[in-house]
């Protein structure tokens, strides 16, 4: 694992802290001596002295707004997401597809806001997709929330870069967690692993790799961009 010697001491949210990314995320910042964070609706394992666990809905936008408040960060991993059952426009009815959103981009932007609104450097790591570059990752409410992730986080850099606050959003493709255990338990994920140019899908801890590099000073000139991390998977595939 690469070091990062400016991550050291750094006070870090992680949300989604309690699996797959999430959780690859916050053992990567602690093993860079980083104060980490972790905000959830599930129970964290993660036990280290530089960590603390928080469980919250992030469909509650009052506790989450009253959080953001009292807690000063200098690095945010937007990192919770669900995903939807691949359904149509005419498939999906408006509370199903507000409920995707309010857990995978309005929780973002409350967090976004209430940090930038304490006027403090801060940079964020956003996670969007493959489904926020292309149709077919997802069904609608999906991938109009990750797509809609990049505008947020292009948005958040153009604005706020001269205040020291960065933005970039990380698009996996294939990441083995518990969000894609059907397609594991179907076969689907021998099928899809093919369809990258290395057969596999990425671990969480691949992302996180990024990630650090994303919270870092090594990557201090890189803002407002989506880096794909996709194996290759969009290289030749119809989509
Ligand atoms: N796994 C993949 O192949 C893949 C690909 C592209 C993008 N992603 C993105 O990566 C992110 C992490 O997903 P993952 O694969 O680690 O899945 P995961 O299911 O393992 O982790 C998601 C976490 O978000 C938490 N969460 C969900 N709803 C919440 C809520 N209302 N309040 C608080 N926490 C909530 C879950 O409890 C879980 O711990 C998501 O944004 C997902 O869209 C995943």
């Amino acid at each position: 694992m690469a070091r990062y010697d400016d991550l050291k001491g750094k006070e870090v949210l992680v949300t989604g802290a309690a699996s797959g990314i999430g959780r690859a995320q916050v053992i990567a910042f602690l093993q860079q001596g980083a104060n980490v964070t972790g905000l959830d609706i599930k129970k964290s394992d993660v036990v280290d002295p530089n960590y603390s666990s928080i469980r919250m809905d992030l469909r509650n936008t009052d506790s989450l707004e009253t959080f953001i408040e009292q807690c000063k960060f200098d690095i945010v991993c937007n990192t919770a997401g669900i995903l939807d059952d691949f359904l149509s426009v005419e498939g999906t009815d408006y509370s199903y597809f507000s409920d995707i959103m309010k857990v995978n981009l309005d929780a973002m932007f409350l967090i976004s806001k209430g940090l930038i609104e304490q006027d403090k450097p801060v940079t964020f790591v956003n996670m969007s997709s493959y489904a926020g570059l292309f149709a077919s990752g997802g069904g609608v409410s999906y991938t109009t929330s990750k797509h809609a992730i990049n505008g947020l986080t292009k948005e958040i850099a153009f604005e706020y870069g001269g205040r020291g606050v960065r933005a970039n959003a990380i698009a996996p493709c294939l990441v083995k967690t518990d969000m894609v255990r059907d397609d594991f338990e179907s076969g689907l994920d021998y099928r899809l692993a093919k369809k990258t140019v290395f057969n596999r899908y990425a671990a969480p801890e691949e992302i996180a790799d990024l990630t650090l590099f994303l919270a870092s000073d090594s990557s201090k000139y890189i803002t407002g961009q989506v880096i794909s991390i996709d194996g290759g998977y969009s290289l030749g595939n119809e989509v």
